[in-house]
């Protein structure tokens, strides 16, 4: 599938709002719900690189998120877990790296064992990324980058001239990544809720009514479309 010009983002960033209102829509249990949300991280990662964008971002899991029931946030990462293993196989096949964002040493231990394995095993493929964010804030994010550049600083590897805008984000968790071009958020919500607040800096807002787990390809299709009518102008004329 081509979208209808060559204008396509480098870096598509998503977040995947409102699985738990479409299963209350459809009598469903959250976790149902999420299991459908799930289904839609395969098909839309195989979609968005089908167009050829080559980097991805994914809002998984916000910090914030460990305030829901145990029995919700063992449930989300029991699909993670899920995810990690049936999907290094195509990962590896079709040459993307897996990038976590956020500090995975709170994660239950299989999930940081299962992600380990799937981050080391195809850290090679440079080319293109898939990135979830995982109990990740974006102020976090640059704290986290501060304190890193910081000690690099303070060891000498680092002057403070050195330090502009593209090597500050060299220190954020999605390293070399470009900016984020086009950012969705799906069930109609309009707020960045802490997601990439750095990488976001000049990116295109896609905002949709459609709940993540009705976001198909043809949704994709219709923001990618919307995405190439806009005239991007980075505070220029
Ligand atoms: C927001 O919907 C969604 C989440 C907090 C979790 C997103 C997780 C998935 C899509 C599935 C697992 C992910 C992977 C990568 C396999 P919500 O629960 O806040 O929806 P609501 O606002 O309608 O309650």
């Amino acid at each position: 599938m081509q979208s209808n010009d060559s204008f396509l983002p480098r870096h598509v960033a998503i977040i995947m709002d409102g699985n738990g209102r479409w299963a209350t829509s459809q009598h469903l249990t959250r976790l149902q719900g999420h299991a459908e949300g799930a289904k839609r991280v395969y098909e839309i990662s195989e979609a968005i690189k089908a167009y050829g964008i080559s980097n991805l971002s994914l809002f998984a899991f916000s910090t914030e998120n460990w305030k829901r029931s145990s029995a919700e946030v063992k449930g989300l990462f029991t699909l993670l877990n899920q995810f990690a293993k049936t999907y290094l196989k195509p990962l590896i096949s079709n040459q993307v790296r897996l990038l976590i964002s956020g500090d995975m040493s709170l994660l239950p231990e299989s999930t940081q064992v299962l992600l380990r394995e799937a981050i080391d095993s195809t850290a090679m493929f440079k080319e293109n990324t898939l990135n979830i964010c995982l109990n990740y804030g974006g102020q976090d994010d640059i704290v986290h980058a501060t304190k890193r550049m910081i000690n690099e600083v303070s060891q000498g590897r680092l002057t403070i001239d050195q330090i502009t805008t593209e090597r500050f984000a060299s220190f954020l968790y999605t390293q070399d990544m470009p900016p984020v071009d086009l950012l969705i958020r799906t069930s109609g919500e309009q707020r960045l809720s802490n997601f990439l607040l750095y990488q976001l800096a000049y990116a295109e807002l896609y905002f949709t009514d459609t709940y993540w787990p009705d976001f198909k390809k043809e949704q994709l299709h219709l923001a990618l479309d919307n995405y190439a009518k806009r005239a991007r102008r980075f505070g220029g004329l």
